[in-house]
């Protein structure tokens, strides 16, 4: 309990101050509620008086107008506003649930959005220190769980607890013994109840986490690795999997729906017989079931009241109970998500680097297996640097320290004696990352489009295989209309596009025939000219064209002076 009690502690500093006011609100809200359903159970004693002994109506000292004592008027009129409080009570609730539920969905929404922001601004090491499926499920189930099944439900076990307050107060003053009695036994079989069972339902709740991630794993595998599966027929890897995740999943929540609503049943029948014994004992103690009966409906609306109250609450714990793996799991997240606040790159003020410069530069992955060490090399912005040396041996790593994307362990990459230069630099990488959007967007990437230098970077890229529809053709799902090659090429193209002063071209004609190659290989000859070039690659044609080449093999036996 103590600990759900720290989380939504936390839980309520990380929402927007906007969202703060409105939790009060909502507070208040719920006391207006709590109010009025009172004033409802209130209403049946003088309906059930004027019912039960008319004649004794001038006893209770009350200014009645004489028309009112025609007949059946009374009872017609008290009846009538019995009524209207428990339609205005019940109206009250419903405007406090919208209210309620806007605002829990609202704020896990907003507290989404900005999540999403800071995992998008996160260091390449970020993301390759993480699990990407692990963020995707946080992003679309965890986030969900924490606003459906503890925001939503922490505020409705507080307005549970206002009314249950409220209401028991108003029949301690009646009668102190039964209000206690009545209490003890609630009280008691809820909290028995919930000691008992909440551990499982945590326990479930951090099963249905953990497995919503595999889950989302096994689609995203499944869907990308699709050619294989066809051609192995090996759809049962994956088929196999998700349904077992999904009938886990499927049992640990209806298992924690069912420990939220069994006690409903358990308590009904201990209130059911608590109703028995209170109305004997007050039949007795009055003399008969007329004089006893305005209280035994008192009594009665109090209990209609108070059971789905403590039902609904106990509901709400356990809900919470059972997604607290949710919160858990988001909480650290969402705090540095509130402090953190995107560094924007001032576009205006870049000016172009001349040279990039390792000196004495370190590089390892998790500390582990050291890559370079005590690197110097001076990459110079005329013409172009071939980066070259045997698969695995770092240059992808080493284009992502020159482009900021890594951090040295130690030493540094200097630009112009800047420290940084992060996204100043265009990369081409081997695998390029298209969108679903027409060619244009892809190359202007959110840049402005600028019709001319769009045809320019087309022709410069050797893109010669558009349909009719030109620039405005529609890239489909990730480039899957396009072979690999095509996309290298669009890939340049957009490269080119973004007018960076530097350009590194990752292994990024590696899909393409000699022919074509040399064609890029020309363009990007006159590119160098007022453009610094490195260029990642196997192939001999770039060697001859190459005005410097950096040899990563060679860095490694003998360390460059
Ligand atoms: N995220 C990573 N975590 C740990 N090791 C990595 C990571 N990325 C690459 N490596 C390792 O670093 C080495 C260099 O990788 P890479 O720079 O991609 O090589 P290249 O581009 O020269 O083929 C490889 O041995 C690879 O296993
Ligand atoms: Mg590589």
């Amino acid at each position: 309990m103590w600990k759900m009690n720290k989380l939504l502690v936390r839980l309520y500093q990380v929402i927007e101050a906007e969202q703060k006011k409105h939790v009060w609100i909502l507070l208040v809200l719920m006391v207006l509620t709590s109010v009025t359903e009172l004033a409802g159970i209130g209403a049946i004693v003088p309906l059930m008086m004027v019912a039960s002994y008319p004649e004794k109506i001038n006893d209770f000292g009350l200014l009645i107008p004489d028309w009112l004592l025609v007949g059946n008027n009374l009872l017609i009129v008290s009846g009538a506003i019995f009524l209207v409080f428990i339609v205005i009570s019940n109206l009250v609730q419903i405007f406090t649930q919208f209210f309620l539920n806007r605002f829990s969905q609202g704020v896990a929404s907003k507290l989404g959005n900005r999540l999403l922001v800071y995992y998008l601004h996160q260091p390449l090491v970020f993301h390759l220190n993480s699990d990407s499926k692990q963020l995707q499920s946080y992003m679309i189930n965890e986030l969900d769980r924490v606003g459906t099944n503890i925001i939503a439900p922490a505020l409705r076990f507080f307005s549970r607890v206002i009314s249950i307050a409220l209401v028991s107060a108003v029949v301690f003053v009646l009668s102190p013994i039964i209000a206690i009695s009545l209490m003890a036994v609630l009280v008691g079989a809820y909290w028995l109840i919930f000691r008992v069972l909440r551990g499982r339902a945590e326990n479930n709740g951090r099963e249905i986490s953990r497995l919503s991630t595999k889950r989302i794993q096994y689609l995203i595998e499944g869907f990308e690795g699709i050619r294989e599966l066809l051609i192995y027929q090996k759809q049962q890897l994956y088929t196999d999997s998700y349904a077992k995740t999904n009938l886990q999943i499927s049992r640990s929540q209806a298992d924690n729906l069912t420990l939220g609503f069994a006690p409903h049943y358990l308590v009904e029948l201990v209130a059911l017989v608590g109703m028995l014994v209170i109305t004997l004992s007050f039949m007795i103690s009055m003399g008969g079931i007329v004089n006893a009966l305005p209280w035994i409906a008192f009594y009665a609306m109090a209990a209609f009241r108070l059971i789905p109250a403590f039902q609904q609450a106990y509901l709400a714990l356990a809900s919470m109970r059972g997604s607290q793996a949710s919160l858990e799991l988001l909480i650290d997240d969402l705090e540095k998500s509130k402090l953190f606040r995107p560094g924007l790159i001032d576009e205006v003020d870049v000016n172009p680097i001349n040279v990039i410069q390792l000196k004495n530069m370190d590089f390892s992955f998790n500390g582990e297996f050291k890559l370079f060490s005590k690197l110097n090399y001076s990459f110079f912005n005329d013409g172009i640097t071939l980066l070259k040396g045997p698969s695995g041996l770092g240059k992808s790593t080493l284009a992502n320290l020159i482009m900021g994307l890594l951090k040295p362990d130690s030493g540094e990459v200097q630009y112009d004696q800047q420290p940084s230069a992060y996204g100043l630099i265009g990369l081409v990488p081997q695998h390029v990352f298209l969108l679903n959007a027409t060619v244009e967007k892809n190359i202007a990437f959110g840049k402005k489009i600028d019709p001319k230098r769009i045809s320019w970077a087309i022709k410069m890229a050797e893109i010669d295989f558009l349909s009719q529809d030109g620039a405005q053709q529609i890239v489909e799902d990730s480039g899957k209309n396009f072979s690999g090659g095509q996309r290298q090429r669009l890939g340049l193209a957009r490269a080119l596009y973004q007018e960076h002063s530097w350009l590194v071209l990752d292994e990024a004609t590696s899909a393409l025939d000699a022919d074509l190659e040399e064609k890029i290989i020309a363009s990007i000859q006159s590119y160098s000219k007022n453009h610094g070039v490195i260029v990642i690659s196997h192939s001999s044609a770039w060697e001859s064209k190459a005005d410097k080449i950096l040899d990563l093999q060679q860095q490694h036996s003998e360390p460059a002076s």
